[in-house]
């Protein structure tokens, strides 16, 4: 690797360049980092939330072909979807529909204008805290990038363990939480795709049955 490449790996110039590159494509701003405090939030969980910092779109690509699943079949679910650039990604990828659920009202007003930017009539946003989120009993890709603490990842469990079937798969990356779907009956750890292994790198649970 030459030094300058190491430079950019190192400062993170690198990742910069390909999110500039990846908004340019589809007309929106997703990549900027927004700090929750001068958001406008009106639910109790605001204090277990993390800022907004967007994923590196090939998280989910890369994570579907390490357990080689077929999107089509599949609804994306990404809880704290912030500005919503993985919605665009699941949306590109094929999944049948995507839904983002943002707690924060800027970055889900933020979330709508870039769906919509972009093109996608399989994306939707909701408005609200993702420790209410409903699960749909069919199968889905929950997709979680280090969003809240364990008061809102013990809700979501909660809501996951109200299905009847449990056919579905948890990519999250920077799993500061992964106890939680570790200790899981229904689900078991798959591992993590190549390109981002590590403590906060991607990692993926699929159906205890599989
Ligand atoms: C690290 S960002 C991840 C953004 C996006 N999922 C991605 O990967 O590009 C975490 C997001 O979770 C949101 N969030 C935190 N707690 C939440 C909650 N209880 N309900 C809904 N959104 C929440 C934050 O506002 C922030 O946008």
């Amino acid at each position: 690797m030459s030094f300058s490449k190491l430079l950019d790996l190192l400062t993170g110039r690198e990742a910069q360049r390909t999110a500039i590159d990846w908004d340019a494509k589809y007309g929106t701003d997703t990549r900027s980092t927004v700090e929750l405090h001068g958001l406008t939030i009106s639910h109790d969980s605001r204090r277990f939330g993390e800022r907004y910092q967007a994923s590196d779109p090939s998280a989910l690509s890369d994570a579907l072909a390490f357990v080689g699943l077929d999107p089509r079949s599949y609804r994306f679910v990404d809880l704290g979807c912030g500005k919503g650039r993985m919605l665009i990604v699941a949306a590109e990828l094929g999944f049948k529909s995507c839904i983002g659920v943002e707690f924060a009202d800027e970055l889900a007003q933020t979330a709508k204008a870039n769906a919509a930017a972009a093109g996608f009539d399989t994306i939707s946003v909701v408005h609200g805290d993702a420790g209410a989120y409903a699960f749909q009993d069919e199968p889905f890709v929950l997709y979680l990038f280090n969003p809240f603490s364990h008061q809102i990842m013990q809700r979501v469990r909660d809501n996951l363990l109200k299905l009847r079937r449990a056919e579905y798969y948890v990519i999250y990356k920077n799993p500061r939480e992964r106890r939680i779907f570790d200790e899981m009956q229904t689900l078991r750890y798959l591992g993590t795709p190549p390109a981002h292994k590590g403590v906060w790198g991607v990692h993926v649970w699929g159906p205890r049955g599989e």
